[in-house]
């Protein structure tokens, strides 16, 4: 079926982070090379995004960051949307979930479906957390997987596996709040009865055999667990959200995941709102010639595929999705990316150091894109398809292209006289890439449309590569004009496909072209410059090389981080039972000095100390070796117990021991008085 027009979403992030590498590669990317060639194409298309700024990973983020949640969610609102927009992420409209007209449309959305019926309402047991006075839904809960065992799992999802939860799976929970063991509490809510909707699902389902086979998989295992789809709640006991438009629902909101897709519908009238159609928005939501296409990453598939759709079936007057295209999880050097970890490339951060070379990153995601399965960003790997593939290929192709023709005819194109076999063959060859493009996307396959692109590049390169005209120029300037003629069609061509994975590029490109963008369609042409057209006579270098020194510092800032968090996992031994005052009261500790220090032969750890402990000088033997060379020990200040039972250690009698305070990596310290009127023999206690 044609369809009319395309309504293209991107997944609504969270805000309460800022943008990194996984969330381009997943789903903003593939989204916006797939708007930007329907567009060049000439199609009808929105391109739908928005901060999702509802659910328990705002408010816990609030809470951390000792602000309130709208405060988070403007704060990286904005950051979001400056990143996007600096990398060319060409949405027609970036709204927000607090929006008022988010608000009123998510309400009547849920309005009409309970009004009709749609929704089952059910007293329940949930998780209560009595300290906080707060149910305990999704991320504010945590306990171990059933699954898999990970005992970092969420509420609602455990991450290690994939799997989705119910706070009542979760063994061993407890409150993310308080950290006390929740109780369960009878409250009402209402569900989403996805198992009397399950047939319809199916139905929904089964009609597109076309989808990727990733999405199609976690779809049917979902329908196929266990007892099937059971019905879920679609309101939650929180204060930060949309409120539950509804009788007897005071203190509810609507779940994050029932007001965020309709956050997609929201946009779309906020895009309309303040033009002379305002009701247009309802052809790309309404109309069955309208094309629905969400771009997702894998942890939103359930989301997308069953209940979204699910909650627009009960409503009644919105066409389906007609396609999910989800990718995947990029991970970076071997890793999962996470924010919490601080194991990510950030958007804002990557340009800091990498200037303007936003196309760069673009490219070796596009490169890298996790279409089938998880994939890898390596900072070496960015070099080097910045270095052979966009600087030795692209770049050099173009740089050619426009000093030859300066130096050679002052930046008039030249005419092309007789094709040579070999010209015809190239000039066939090129004009059959858009196709070739074409074909690769309308599948989502971005990589191979990404690979195709680049094959005009190379094909450019080596024509120039195998013509010479450099050294023609001297002993047939005639060919050398048809050759030059050739190649800035080709350079012409190469700036119209590449627009949609190279934007910054394609435009930078026109304008040293000295033309205005041209359309898809002319891509099949050969002549798209006409013979006489005065280029721009100061080309800039597209791509330069990055160096190594660039991407050492990227692969140390990781080093940095690792181990950071290795030094922050050691954890301390918990507390020791109690004890009563009496037992302490043995200890007969007292301040002494350090008077002299040897090591003890044969050993890495210890040290022979004399210790004048103001009562008399002693022996202690300490393994403070590691840690103190014996001219750092004499002199030092000093706690010791003193009435500790003598021991012979490494034949030494050692009477008495030194405190020491040991960190989590196990380095030793002196533990002394602060005072320097503190003197010898006084008692600690
Ligand atoms: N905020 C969600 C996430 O980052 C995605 C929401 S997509 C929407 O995983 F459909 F709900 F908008
Ligand atoms: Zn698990």
């Amino acid at each position: 079926m044609a369809f009319k027009r395309h309504t293209l979403t991107a997944a609504l992030p969270y805000a309460n982070g800022p943008v990194h590498i996984g969330h381009l590669a997943g789903c903003y990317i593939p989204a916006d090379i797939y708007a930007r060639y329907l567009r060049s194409k000439g199609e009808d298309v929105v391109f739908i995004c928005g901060s999702d700024e509802h659910g328990s990973g705002i408010t816990i983020k609030a809470k951390e960051e000792g602000i309130t949640p709208q405060q988070v969610v403007d704060k990286y609102h904005k950051i979001m949307g400056d990143s996007f927009k600096e990398f060319g992420i060409s949405f027609d409209v970036y709204s927000r979930t607090s929006a008022k007209i988010h608000h009123e449309t998510a309400s009547d959305f849920f309005k009409k479906v309970y009004d009709k019926g749609g929704f089952t309402e059910q007293t329940t047991d949930q998780y209560y957390d009595e300290e906080a006075k707060q149910f305990l839904a999704d991320r504010y809960i945590v306990g171990t997987c059933p699954k898999c065992g990970n005992e970092n799992a969420y509420g609602d999802q455990c991450e290690k596996c994939g799997t989705s939860l119910n706070p009542t799976d979760l063994i061993n929970p407890h409150s993310r709040l308080s950290g006390s063991k929740p109780q369960l509490k009878q409250t009402k809510n209402w569900f989403l009865p996805l198992d009397k909707l399950s047939p319809q699902i199916r139905e929904f389902l089964e009609k597109h055999p076309e989808w990727k086979t990733n999405v199609t998989g976690q779809c049917k295992s979902w329908l196929d667990s266990g007892d099937g789809l059971q019905p879920r709640a679609m309101t939650r006991d929180l204060e930060w959200g949309i409120k539950v438009p509804v009788e007897g629902a005071e203190g509810k909101v609507l779940y994050v995941w029932f007001d965020a897709p309709i956050g997609y519908i929201s946009a779309t009238k906020e895009l309309f709102a303040n033009t002379a159609t305002p009701e247009k928005w309802e052809l790309y939501w309404k109309d069955k010639e309208s094309r629905l296409i969400h771009f997702i990453g894998k942890d939103n598939i359930v989301f997308h595929c069953i209940i979204f759709p699910a909650m627009l079936m009960e409503h009644g007057e919105f066409i389906l999705p007609d396609n999910v295209p989800a990718n995947e999880f990029l991970n970076l050097e071997g890793d999962k990316i996470s924010t919490s970890k601080k194991w990510a490339v950030w958007l804002h951060e990557y340009l800091i150091d990498f200037k303007d070379r936003q196309d760069v990153l673009r490219y070796t995601l596009s490169a890298n894109m996790p279409e089938t399965k998880d994939n890898d960003f390596t900072w070496k790997d960015f070099q080097t398809k910045n270095n052979s593939e966009l600087a030795d290929i692209y770049g050099n192709f173009v740089n050619r292209v426009l000093v030859l023709t300066n130096k050679n005819y002052n930046g008039i194109v030249p005419e092309a006289s007789e094709y040579t076999k070999g010209d015809l063959l190239i000039l066939e060859e090129v004009s059959k890439i858009p196709d070739a493009i074409s074909s690769s996307l309308d599948k989502f396959r971005f990589r191979e449309a990404l690979g195709e692109m680049m094959n005009l590049a190379r094909i450019g390169n080596k024509y120039l590569a195998d013509q010479e005209p450099w050294k023609l120029i001297k002993t047939d300037e005639k060919r050398v004009r048809t050759i030059m003629n050739i190649a800035i069609q080709i350079a012409a061509n190469l700036a119209i496909v590449c627009e949609p994975f190279l934007p910054h590029t394609s435009a930078r490109l026109f304008k040293m072209l000295n033309i205005s963008p041209l359309k898809w369609a002319h891509a099949k042409n050969t002549g798209n410059i006409s013979t006489g057209h005065k280029i721009n006579e100061n080309p800039e270098i597209l791509f330069s090389k990055i160096e190594d020194v660039e991407i050492q510092v990227q692969i140390d800032r990781l080093e940095t981080i690792k181990k950071e968090r290795a030094a922050a996992n050691v954890s301390f031994s918990p507390a020791k039972p109690e004890i009563s005052y009496d037992d302490f009261a043995k200890m007969d500790i007292r301040v002494g000095t350090i008077l002299e220090a040897e090591r003890v032969p044969k050993t890495d750890k210890l040290m022979k100390l004399k210790i004048d402990t103001g009562l008399d000088q002693r022996t202690v033997v300490s393994g403070i070796a590691e840690w103190y060379t014996p001219e750092q020990a004499i002199g030092k200040k000093v706690s010791i117990l003193v009435n500790l039972a003598p021991r012979k250690i490494k034949n030494i009698e050692s009477k008495g021991m030194i405190l020491m305070a040991e960190n989590p990596q196990g380095e030793l310290s002196f533990v002394w008085p602060e005072k320097d009127t503190t003197g010898n023999g006084s008692i600690i206690k």
